[in-house]
């Protein structure tokens, strides 16, 4: 049997790495100007930690997809399906309620969930995620939103399409169950099936219904965002006039669902559209409540993640030129057995500045060309009996063509100004089309 990566997960191979380390740095530069702090928490948690938090969610999709599993020792433990709920139980356990609020905190890695596998959307994915903990100020609502945009924009993301509501406070929610039930209690029959179990389990989940026949009935209903209490709708109103003030550019989507319950107030998300019907980006919102819920103090929070897959696949799509594999500078070749011992060495030598590759074995000068162009190297070194009689190197320019003999020790100073001739492109992301690399 030929062994592959489990359904709905993937390798990230050498050639993507380099995307990959690119995006999470520019995203903890412009966290960390913002006072962002990163945590790892980790993979897996008690079962408990995601009942008392995504687990509560009334259509249990997510708890559903939840990756659980009972350990030698007896514990239920469960991969995390999001970072909230760890980071928030790592906010908890470490009595950072103590520390100068807000608490802002960024962490970047795997979740899992077990979702039907379709383009942007896996069982092993990776999120970027950030969560301001210990405020209730609109301002807190607006910085969330704002660094989310900022982060995206800094990756290279031009594109971006920003929504912004509010699911209210819990009274509020109540109170639009209620009035959901009602008004399409005369329509149950004809909503789709799934439409008809979330008005059973969870009202609010319907108007996230992808069936036109579904949307046609919601159409002349109330959203969320008109039935608001006054707490909500103010808090709302100052999210809306400090985003503007800073020219966030967004929507206001009066019916915007997640698919997480924790949340109140402040809803948004992050959409593209170039990256098929998995359209968001990321997403997230206010879950004052939750940190009480998981047996920590009363505080308040606002939070985000992004899906580092759909924020690639995005930046593909804009033809964003991103950084590729790295590829030596020096390719080492030797032309005899001693040599192979001589270069090796040489090479640990000229790596304390460059990314430098030699041969393990003997090669003839032309196969060891094609090995350093094979290797993309910007030079091929190359060292036989002819260079060791008088302590020289031929140094060939895989660019121009270009052949010198050079004495060993001028070798250093020769890489340091093709270096500079041509340094290792930033790995910061520019707009145009993409590299040929
Ligand atoms: P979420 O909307 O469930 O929010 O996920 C955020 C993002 O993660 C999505 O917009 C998407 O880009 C990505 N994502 C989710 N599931 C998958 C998947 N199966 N495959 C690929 N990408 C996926 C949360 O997770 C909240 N914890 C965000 C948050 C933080 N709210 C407050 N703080």
């Amino acid at each position: 049997m030929r062994l592959s990566a489990v359904k709905g997960t993937y390798d990230v191979l050498p050639d993507d790495q380099p995307r990959w380390r690119a995006l999470l740095r520019s995203t903890a530069e412009v966290l960390g100007r913002a006072g962002v702090d990163e945590i790892t928490t980790p993979v897996f948690e008690h079962l408990e930690v995601f009942e008392k938090s995504v687990g509560e969610s009334a259509d249990l999709v997510v708890q559903k997809e939840m990756y659980t599993f009972e350990d030698r020792g007896g514990r239920w433990l469960t991969l995390r399906p999001e970072f909230t709920a760890g980071v928030l139980r790592a906010y908890i356990e470490h009595g950072m309620y103590t520390w100068p609020a807000p608490v802002k905190l960024w962490s970047a890695g795997p979740a899992f969930r077990a979702e039907n596998v379709q383009r942007g959307r896996f069982r092993q994915f990776h999120q970027v995620n950030c969560e301001l903990i210990g405020g209730r100020s609109a301002l807190l609502d607006a910085e969330a939103i704002a660094l989310l945009v900022d982060t995206l924009r800094a990756a290279g993301l031009a594109g971006v399409h920003v929504k912004v509501g509010s699911v209210g406070d819990v009274d509020d929610r109540e109170r639009y169950n209620a009035y959901l039930r009602q008004a399409l209690a005369p329509v149950a029959d004809e909503l789709s099936e799934v439409s008809r179990e979330r008005l059973r389990l969870n009202p609010l989940r319907v108007l996230d219904s992808k069936d036109a026949r579904d949307q046609a009935l919601l159409a002349r209903l109330q959203r969320p965002l008109d039935l608001l209490g006054p707490e909500a709708r103010a808090h709302f109103d100052d999210v809306v006039a400090a985003l503007r003030r800073w020219d966030v550019p967004f929507e206001i989507d009066p019916a915007i669902v997640r698919g997480l319950d924790y949340y109140r107030f402040t809803a948004f998300e992050v959409h593209h559209a170039g990256i098929g019907a998995q359209s968001a980006l990321g997403g997230g919102g206010r879950y004052d409540g939750l940190v009480a819920n998981l047996g920590g103090p009363d505080v308040p929070g606002i939070g985000w993640a992004f899906g580092i897959e759909r924020v690639l696949d995005a930046l593909h799509g804009e033809a964003v030129a991103l950084p590729g594999r790295q590829r030596p500078l020096a390719y080492l070749v030797p032309l005899d057995q001693e040599a192979v011992g001589e270069v090796a060495a040489l090479a640990r030598a000229l790596r304390a500045e460059h990314r430098v590759e030699h041969g393990y074995v003997a090669r003839n000068p032309g196969k060891g060309l094609r090995d350093a162009d094979r290797a993309g190297a910007k030079v091929a070194v190359l060292r036989g009996a002819r260079e060791r009689a008088d302590e020289h190197v031929v140094v060939k320019d895989l660019r121009s063509g270009a052949q010198q003999r050079l004495a060993l020790r001028a070798l250093a100073e020769h890489l340091r100004s093709v270096e500079r001739s041509e340094p290792n492109p930033d790995e910061a992301p520019r707009h145009g089309p993409e590299s040929a690399r």
